[in-house]
């Protein structure tokens, strides 16, 4: 079987100036050859940074589901790549917690991104009153099956699963629970689109001391880090591991 390709993505969340984001670079290790390393700032440091050279991927944490127009606060596909975005996170249990973002925008936005060229990242995954319901593999389904709804092809297109439970508390998924999860999406994944390898990350509480863990599982591709990606020194420790 060949080697898999590892991906690391942060996402910065509301952190991070401007001038904080160009120390953070500054400070970044060279990147290996062989992963697939990339980070999410806010969309000022995205277009503040637009014209100078980073050695990863640039994402964003966000997107809406037309080119323009009366939609007050929202970001479409032009001005995120004209920022020079590669990737966009999309569906975070943040955006759909706090910011009451449905399935179905979720999906509007997936089919979107990807129809206008740009990796989108759907992040799905179950809180803890549904995992101890047992309803994990349940909500994840749903979550996956009306978010790839209006999705004609996978390429582009990377799955996050991030149990609700594990962002920013400490608790990991233990590498045998998240993988369960992993090989149960890449079951729904093949069903859905025959041909297509998609990555699916895992997400929560990843840290330098259990990130080797955690994608050493099969069906683990890479993890997507919110708190253990603001400093450099922990990003070049998981981009060390992920190696
Ligand atoms: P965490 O966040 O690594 O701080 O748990 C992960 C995420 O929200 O993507």
């Amino acid at each position: 079987m060949s080697k898999k390709k590892i991906w690391l993505l942060g996402n910065w969340k509301m952190n991070h100036t401007i001038a904080e984001a160009r120390a953070f670079f500054a400070a970044l290790s060279p990147l290996p050859k062989g992963v697939a390393v990339g980070l999410a700032p806010s969309a000022c440091v995205l277009g503040a940074l637009a014209e100078e050279e980073l050695p990863c991927m640039r994402g964003a944490q966000n997107i809406y589901c037309e080119e323009s127009g009366a939609f007050t606060g929202e970001l479409s596909a032009p001005m995120l790549q004209e920022c020079k975005a590669d990737f966009v996170l999309i569906g975070h249990s943040e955006r759909r917690a706090l910011f009451g973002e449905s399935d179905a925008l979720i999906g509007k936005k997936v089919a979107y991104a990807l129809e206008r060229g740009l990796w989108a990242v759907l992040c799905v995954g179950e809180t803890l009153a549904e995992r101890e319901k047992g309803e994990a593999f349940a909500v994840v389904t749903r979550q996956l099956k009306i978010a790839l709804e209006h999705v004609k092809s996978a390429e582009h297109l990377v799955i996050a699963y991030e149990p609700v439970w594990a962002i920013g508390t400490g608790k990991t998924a233990s590498s045998a629970d998240a993988e369960s999860v992993h090989a149960h999406i890449a079951q729904f994944l093949k069903g859905r689109f025959a041909q297509a390898r998609v990555p699916i990350l895992y997400g929560g509480s990843v840290k330098p001391a259990n990130c080797r863990e955690l994608i050493a599982q099969p069906h683990i591709d890479g993890a997507l880090v919110g708190g253990a990606s603001l400093e450099a020194t922990s990003f070049n420790a998981l981009i060390e591991a992920a190696s």
